[in-house]
């Protein structure tokens, strides 16, 4: 069984990054199993602490990644960036050492305005070049006007959204299985 860590930069309950991720990890194929991961209990990184062992917080949150197998990461946008909140997790499991490095990711972005949270997009893919993250390059999901997309229950209703999830989500699936396929097994 394959596990997709999910993780979104927002903190508060009724998130729209939190809806995008559900719907993203509902249009994962079976095979796979969404691992839904909290960052909000995470103290903000101190290196001081991290060598006196005072934060098992962290630990917990790297074992969590060691245990996935790729990652779905969706991000508002704060100021044009991501949350401080997803930059404190990066720079956590980055920690001891890099338990974030060959893994697959797919890189969402939404917000209630016009460009998608395009500047934390780009922001997280920075950061994941440094982490040895491969996200999937395209097609790129900004989603402009979140707030129009989900109904009270918290689904998405517009079919042409879910397609293009659907696009993305295979594209990530596609990648995820070339990383994860020996390379000896792979066709010349
Ligand atoms: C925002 N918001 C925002 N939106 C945007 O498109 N670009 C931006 O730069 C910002 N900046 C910003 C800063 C701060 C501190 C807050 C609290 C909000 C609005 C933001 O997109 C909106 O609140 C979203 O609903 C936040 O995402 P979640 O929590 O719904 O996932």
């Amino acid at each position: 069984m394959t596990k997709i860590g999910i993780l979104t930069g927002s903190l508060r309950k009724a998130a729209y990054s939190k809806k995008v991720a559900n719907e993203l990890a509902n249009l994962l194929p079976v095979r796979m199993t969404p691992v839904f991961m909290e960052i909000a209990q995470l103290p903000l990184y101190n290196a001081d602490l991290d060598d006196a062992d005072l934060v098992p917080a962290w630990e917990t949150f790297r074992q969590q990644l060691d245990d996935v197998d790729s990652l779905i990461i969706v991000t508002p946008e704060y100021n044009r960036g991501m949350t401080g909140a997803l930059k404190n997790a990066f720079d956590v499991g980055s920690k001891r050492q890099n338990h974030w490095k060959n893994k697959a990711a797919l890189v969402a972005s939404s917000s209630p305005g016009t460009i998608g949270g395009f500047g934390a997009n780009q922001q997280v893919r920075q950061v994941l070049v440094t982490l040895n993250v491969i996200p999937v390059q395209r097609p790129e999901v900004y989603l402009g006007h979140v707030n129009h997309l989900f109904d009270d229950q918290g689904l998405m209703t517009n079919p042409k959204t879910i397609a293009f999830l659907q696009t993305a989500i295979n594209a990530f699936v596609s990648l995820q299985s070339r990383l994860k396929t020996p390379a000896d097994k792979v066709a010349a």
